[in-house]
């Protein structure tokens, strides 16, 4: 005799009892093992093994990507009840199967087809090229993600993060807003040339930065949307205010403690939905990446550098920032060893930057110094230059602006240019 499938239902309201009848009915070929009177009792009942297939209300509290995750690591296929829900926002949850209801003839064929989950890693994901293309909504576009990241001791990753989105954006230069500060807000365009992404969760600050006074954390609202897979383009653009020209900003969690606000399954759609927004998104890392061993098992425990992986995972260029002394150039070495062994896979190509350089801290040449201790030590050999440029930048720090549209030029200005410049250049090799 066949094996019947174990299904565990979590369905609010009186249908739950026609769900029941319905699948425990003689020759279905599935039988209800658990009824779960909320999302504790069928995460439980699904960590114990109870069942392969969960059939839950669209609606059921607390019910989003990451605990459809959670029961994906379990080994259980989830089908979800839509209701009155729009089935897109349902099955951007990452389930498996979508059905109008409890009455729907469709129901038993979901429960009992729906593909089994052999990798519990091998979770359903929604197709994040789709959305990044933002299905429905004109021609395809799709921006690119750079992750700017680096080793502690500030090495200058906002700092990098901020200029190269701002040069990207085409400030300063012919493109710019030559100085003049533009705030259009939620009503600007929905195409941009550039968003910054705060991910740092050690010490977000581009708020601060920038000079938002509103410093509600745009990316944990956006992430929480992500989370309830209701998250468009418009809603990313409602929270990414413009600070200048066409630059975006998604500013940061504003407490530390609040990391698992930015789970990597939401911050994965965040930063889809980011290619459809902008051409570039540019993300501010925190500088560590090390995943709790204890929790290495459990692929869905929230983690305290997932925003960071997230990032590094999404991004088309790894921009690995270190700072020119000789401590600094110790961390960057070990950073980039890191990279490599990060829980995560990182495709992207890196571009290794070398910030506050001087001869006060190197010796006389420094340009020579750095560029033979990286390719010594890391085997990299086009490292990209930075200058120390103290009055530049405090004073664009001051003002709460960036270099590129404060200053017409300035060694450090130069050196971002270059920067993205180089960045565009390797994003359309990659692409093509
Ligand atoms: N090239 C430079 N010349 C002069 N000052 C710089 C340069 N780069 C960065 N700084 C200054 O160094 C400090 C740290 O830079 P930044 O905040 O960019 O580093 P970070 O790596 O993001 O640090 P954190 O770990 O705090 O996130 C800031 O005060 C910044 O203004
Ligand atoms: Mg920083």
């Amino acid at each position: 005799m066949a094996r019947l499938t174990t299904v565990l239902c979590a369905v609010n309201g009186p249908t739950e009892t026609d769900v029941v009848l319905g699948l425990e009915a003689p020759g279905t070929g599935t039988t209800v093992t658990r009824r779960c009177g909320d999302l504790a009792e069928l995460l439980a009942a699904a960590a114990a093994g109870a069942g392969t297939v969960a059939v839950v209300s669209a609606d059921l509290a607390g019910l989003d990507r990451e605990a459809v995750g959670r029961l994906h690591a379990a080994g259980v296929r989830v089908v979800a009840l839509a209701d009155d829900g729009p089935p897109e926002r349902v099955r951007a949850l990452g389930v498996e199967a979508v059905v109008a209801g409890a009455a729907d003839p469709l129901l038993l064929d979901a429960v009992r087809d729906t593909a089994p989950i052999d990798d519990p890693l091998a979770t359903s994901e929604i197709d994040l090229s789709a959305l990044a293309a933002g299905a429905g909504s004109g021609p395809a576009r799709r921006g690119s993600v750079v992750a700017v990241w680096g080793p502690v001791g500030a090495p200058g990753r906002t700092t990098t993060a901020v200029e190269l989105a701002a040069e990207l954006a085409g400030l300063g230069g012919n493109g710019g807003s030559g100085g003049r500060r533009r705030r259009r807000g939620a009503e600007a365009r929905v195409q941009e040339a550039a968003l910054l992404v705060d991910a740092d969760t050690y010490g977000s600050c581009l708020a601060a930065r920038l000079g938002l006074l509103d410093d509600a954390p745009g990316l944990a609202a956006v992430a929480r949307v992500a989370a309830q897979g209701s998250l468009d383009v418009s809603t990313l653009a409602r929270h990414a205010p413009v600070v200048e020209g066409r630059l975006r900003v998604l500013t940061g969690i504003t407490r530390a403690a609040r990391w698992p606000e930015l789970p990597a399954s939401s911050l994965e759609i965040v930063l889809a939905t980011a290619r459809s927004l902008a051409e570039w998104t540019v993300v501010d890392c925190g500088p560590l990446v090390e995943t709790d061993e204890l929790l290495m098992y459990d692929t869905r425990a929230p983690q305290r550098n997932a925003a960071t992986l997230a990032a590094l995972e999404a991004a088309d260029l790894v921009v690995v920032v270190g700072t020119a002394d000789p401590i600094g150039i110790q961390r960057l070495v070990r950073a980039l060893e890191e990279l490599g062994e990060v829980p995560v896979p990182v495709t992207g190509e890196r571009i290794v930057v070398v910030n506050r350089l001087r001869p006060s801290a190197v010796g006389p040449d420094p340009e020579q110094a750095v560029t033979d201790a990286l390719a010594r030590y890391a085997g990299v050999d086009d490292p990209h230059l930075v200058p120390q440029d103290g009055p530049a930048l405090d004073a664009a720090v001051l003002a709460g602006r960036t270099v590129a549209d404060l200053t017409a030029s300035s060694p450090l200005r130069t050196a971002f240019a270059g920067l993205a410049e180089r960045v565009r250049r390797r994003a359309v090799v990659a692409a093509g």
